[in-house]
């Protein structure tokens, strides 16, 4: 047990670098909402994003794990500038993203980094042409010479995600979803992107289909060199693909680390309760119970404090910082096991 004060803003921002060099470096991004609780009442603040920093190195899987609504879209919505920061800075390869809107910045960023989302149903128009919707990137960035180019294009980059060519000429509502996770997973690679943002890619598959798409997901990787930051609710999908892990909760990182640091000396109660609730069978930790409270009402003192085992008086009241508890792992907890 440690009771050192965590200095007010740590030297680098706890997680801000990874071993390894860093091909996306996030610092003290927070991320503000106004919202009406109901609606004739006033605008209230939503702290959706508060005053996380992590870094990805190049080729590496960054695992984004928390339940839901802890802020893990809004993080990768900025990341894809789709929403900008209240305050904090973002760099990508050597681009440097600040809360103002850079249309030259995101025209480079488009071509870079591209999303694969939750829903391959809804991402895919019913109405288009397999072959289509994977070549329509290309049409609008990079137009090739003919008709015959495009075909190939698609039968190359259907070949990549395992379908065969003929899936150019059906439509979506042909395909089991894991087929269609695979189109859209190979639209994506389309323009050759460096970085993939991978919100919940697999979570509305059956559990036997996960498998096999992030298999496929970890083959892409290394063929072509490429980098992730994979976002997922469930802690077995992050533990499966990432080389370091964050665990958010209510806007704010718990702990973050290498992957091994993280899974197999877990110092926070929550990163403990979702291990024990992964792996029913080990009897490590006391599971998380009771809700997630309001990010409207967020709890004074840690955040988590309200259904935490390990909870005392100085929880309620003094808010802990993530401090390192290792070598490239940190942890938000006056009591994290060091
Ligand atoms: N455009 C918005 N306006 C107001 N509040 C928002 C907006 N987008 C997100 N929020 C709020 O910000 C918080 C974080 O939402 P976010 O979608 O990032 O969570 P999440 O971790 O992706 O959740 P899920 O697992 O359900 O996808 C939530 O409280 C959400 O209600
Ligand atoms: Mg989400």
């Amino acid at each position: 047990m440690s009771t050192r004060l965590a200095p007010a803003h740590p030297p680098e921002a706890a997680g801000g670098s990874a071993p390894g060099g860093t091909l996306v470096e996030v610092s003290r991004l927070t991320k503000i909402y106004k919202v009406r609780p109901r609606l004739l009442s006033k605008p209230r603040p939503l702290t959706a994003v508060n005053d996380v920093s992590f870094a990805i190195e190049p080729g590496g899987t960054f695992g984004l794990v928390g339940e839901s609504g802890s802020g893990k879209t809004t993080i990768a919505r900025i990341i894809m500038g789709a929403e900008t920061a209240t305050t904090g800075s973002l760099r990508i390869a050597d681009h440097h993203f600040g809360a103002r809107h850079d249309d030259a910045g995101d025209a480079w960023r488009h071509r870079f980094l591209q999303p694969v989302l939750q829903d391959p149903h809804g991402a895919l128009d019913p109405a288009m042409r397999i072959g289509r919707i994977i070549d329509e990137p290309l049409r609008v960035q990079r137009p090739l010479p003919d008709e015959k180019a495009y075909r190939a294009r698609v039968a190359d980059l259907l070949g990549q995600v395992g379908l065969p060519p003929a899936f150019a000429d059906r439509l979506p509502g042909a395909l089991s979803g894991g087929q269609r996770q695979r189109v859209a997973i190979a639209r994506a690679l389309a323009l050759d992107p460096k970085l993939l943002v991978l919100d919940e890619p697999v979570s509305a598959l059956d559990v036997s289909i996960q498998a096999q798409v992030l298999n496929l997901l970890k083959d892409l990787q290394d063929r072509h060199g490429l980098t992730y930051l994979l976002i997922s609710h469930d802690l077995a999908v992050v533990a499966f693909m990432a080389t370091r892990i964050g665990v958010l909760y209510l806007g704010q990182f718990m702990e973050l680390g290498g992957r091994r640091s993280v899974l197999e000396r877990p110092a926070h109660p929550y990163t403990q309760a979702l291990i024990a609730a992964a792996e029913p069978a080990l009897d490590q930790a006391v599971p998380v119970s009771g809700e997630i409270p309001s990010p409207l009402d967020p709890p004074l003192g840690c955040s988590f404090h309200p259904r935490c085992h390990k909870a005392q008086a100085r929880c309620r009241v003094e808010k802990p910082l993530l401090r390192p508890v290792g070598p490239d792992h940190w942890a938000a907890c006056h009591f994290a096991e060091t």
